[in-house]
């Protein structure tokens, strides 16, 4: 294992992404679950809230982590930060290790990346994947790329 693959998704995408990178370097991949139903509209309202507050999440690693490793993190975009569940996560582990990677509908990206890093610290790379930009195939291929 030369990367510890982690993702958090609700809906598919950032799954989708993660594996898709995962198989391109050789790779496992490690899902992020949380202890919250967001399923449906309620689920997309609360989530809007938790993400807005900063709310925190218990979350489970599903997986084996190596600490030797850097780290490729996929999450997707909540009111403009990475979802609770990542948060979570991201709190035990320096930035400079992690290429984070990001899927989102519509949003300034890199702003929002930009304005996480300003209160939290800089990762080592970044990377946005937005629905609407189409931009998907292309981004997954630059990280690939890199993490060979
Ligand atoms: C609570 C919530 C907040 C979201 N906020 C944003 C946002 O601020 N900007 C945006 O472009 N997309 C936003 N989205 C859409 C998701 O980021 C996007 O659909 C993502 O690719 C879904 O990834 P997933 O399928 O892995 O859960 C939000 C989705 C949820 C559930």
């Amino acid at each position: 294992m030369k990367y510890n693959i982690v993702y958090f998704s609700r809906t598919g995408v950032s799954k989708r992404v993660a594996e898709t990178i995962a198989n391109g370097v050789a790779n496992e991949v490690i899902e992020i679950t949380d202890n919250k139903n967001w399923n449906g509209i309620l689920g997309f309202i609360k989530g809007a809230f938790y993400a807005s507050t900063d709310k925190e999440v218990s979350i489970k690693v599903n997986g084996e982590i190596d600490r030797t490793k850097d780290y490729i993190v996929v999450s997707p975009l909540w009111a403009g930060g990475p979802a609770p569940a990542i948060r979570t996560f991201l709190k035990e582990v320096p930035f400079n290790k992690v290429k984070i990677v990001i899927t989102c509908d519509g949003s300034n990206v890199e702003k929002s990346i930009k304005k996480f890093e300003d209160k939290h610290g800089e990762f080592k790379e970044s990377y946005g994947i937005v629905k609407n930009q189409n931009n998907e195939e292309e981004i997954i291929k630059q990280i690939i790329d890199s993490s060979k």
